[in-house]
């Protein structure tokens, strides 16, 4: 990277650092309703306060500098401190800060990054997508998702295809359709969810679902047939549409064998139901190209995106529309009565236009196809001789790691021992975020991330497994 496009940390920031941490924290607690959050925790222990980032780097207001292996929430992709995406975003608030894009108006970043996404989706299968509808996040998008989807199948004459299925473990946003689709019962078993007409099958997770001694190529298509089956349980019929991500991000990494996703697009395309690829994590590099679907060779008929595209800096999501569901959409559709008042922001879509115009000239998915995301599955597997890693495997710049008991049985820890929250506030201690889920340790560094600092992240993550080794056998559970 050229030292010369970051950016020190501005004064007015570095300012949160010079007041009393408490101080933030106590406010912090009394009046900040956190996302995903036990407040009644987090009050006693106060949350960390993040000043300021630069490259790979966050710092908290007592100083402590810790490389963000998560890139934010998956999303900084080109890096912190990032001074061309500030000048964007500065530059289009003066010259048009907002703009609605509703009653037969548009602006002119929209219009670019609209034009710029669909050059940069690949046409597979003869499928291309050349309309983009905007959002402000990933669960915006999918709600979109639900209405366009059904939006189609009334104007097909097929209303009764209202059935979207989903699986089990899978994020697909917080709103109500989007904690519906997502497959995590932790957040089903708040609020009466999953809406109607949302249902699910288990995810192709051959660590956790395949049988002893089941090849990967086989649990691959075995996972796919679940779909299959439930669309027969279903009726094909009532069956709208499949959303999945290319990878599992949320639900702890979870990279499904080759096998799968071939077989799901000979199902799909067997019954007639449309395909959702859910890319908020996967778009923008961080499977090593632009858009994920085309790594695994499948021909969606929507793909949601968000995080990435902006890198983070400002929010913007939406979905990219394939020429099947548009065509229906714009030819015999009429007014869609859907859209967000920050649909096609044109500060957002400016940001974004500097970021992808920042990743092409840095070759950042190239890199991450071709040099550092190969260089991270070298280095990552040779965590495997760990005594506490049961697996470890990455895809691009994603991985995760399983903690457990017995590597040769794949016996896991007790889930009260809570071990992945354990290694994660080791994590926090030696200046790494990695996130836990359940045990699986997991990361997603900035594409932007060099191989010498690969090594640097790897050296911090041995150290907090080994930290964690010893206190697992200090308290017996281990020998
Ligand atoms: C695959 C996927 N879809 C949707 C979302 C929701 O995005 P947002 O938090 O921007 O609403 C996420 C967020 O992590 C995600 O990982």
């Amino acid at each position: 990277m050229n030292p010369s496009t970051l950016i020190a940390p501005p004064a007015l920031v570095r300012r949160a650092e010079q007041q009393d941490t408490q101080a933030i924290q106590a406010l912090d607690s009394a009046h900040f309703i956190h996302p995903f959050t036990d407040h009644a925790g987090l009050a006693s222990r106060g949350a960390r306060v993040i000043t300021h980032a630069d490259n790979i780097y966050v710092w908290d207001s007592e100083g402590a500098k810790i490389l963000d292996a998560m890139s934010g929430l998956w999303c900084v992709n080109a890096g912190y401190g990032r001074k061309e995406l500030a000048d964007a975003a500065y530059q289009q608030m003066m010259t048009l800060p907002f703009y609605n894009s509703f009653f037969n108006t548009t602006n002119v970043p929209a219009v670019q990054l609209a034009t710029k996404l669909a050059s940069l989706a690949p046409t597979v299968g003869g499928r291309s997508f050349q309309h983009v509808f905007f959002s402000s996040s990933g669960s915006e998008s999918n709600d979109t998702n639900v209405r366009m989807v059904r939006r189609y199948w009334d104007l097909l004459g097929q209303p009764q295809r209202k059935v979207i299925i989903s699986r089990n473990n899978a994020y697909h946003g917080s709103t109500m359709a989007g904690a519906s689709l997502g497959g995590m019962s932790g957040m089903h078993a708040q609020g009466d969810l999953p809406i109607p007409n949302i249902t699910h099958i288990e995810q192709p997770h051959h660590w956790e679902n395949g049988l002893p001694g089941e090849s990967q190529a086989d649990f691959g298509r075995r996972a796919a047939g679940w779909l299959e089956a439930k669309i027969l349980e279903v009726g094909a019929h009532k069956v709208a549409a499949f959303i999945a991500e290319p990878v599992q991000g949320a639900g702890g990494v979870i990279i499904p064998p080759e096998t799968y996703w071939p077989e799901i697009q000979r199902i799909v395309d067997q019954y007639g139901i449309l395909l959702i690829s859910d890319e908020v994590i996967c778009a923008f590099g961080r499977l090593g190209h632009w858009f994920a679907y085309e790594k695994f060779g499948y021909r969606p008929d929507l793909v949601t995106f968000a995080k990435g595209v902006t890198s983070g800096y400002i929010p913007l999501g939406g979905v990219m529309v394939g020429d099947r569901v548009a065509k229906v959409l714009i030819e015999k559709g009429g007014e869609f009565n859907h859209g967000y008042t920050y649909s096609g922001h044109p500060v957002a879509c400016a940001v974004a236009l500097a970021n992808l115009e920042l990743m092409e000239r840095e070759g950042l998915v190239d890199r991450v196809k071709n040099d550092t995301g190969p260089y991270l599955a070298q280095r990552f597997a040779e965590l495997k001789d760990h005594p506490l890693v049961g697996d470890a495997e990455t895809c691009g710049f994603v991985a995760g790691l399983v903690l457990v008991k017995n590597k040769t049985t794949r016996q896991m820890f007790d889930a009260d021992l809570g071990v992945g929250m354990i290694c994660r506030g080791h994590c926090f201690k030696n200046g790494l975020i990695m996130r836990a889920v359940g045990d699986r340790m997991i990361i997603a560094p900035p594409l932007v991330m060099t191989r010498a600092q690969i090594d640097e992240m790897m050296v911090l993550i041995r150290r907090c497994l080994d930290a964690t080794l010893d206190d697992l056998r200090a308290a017996g559970q281990l020998a």
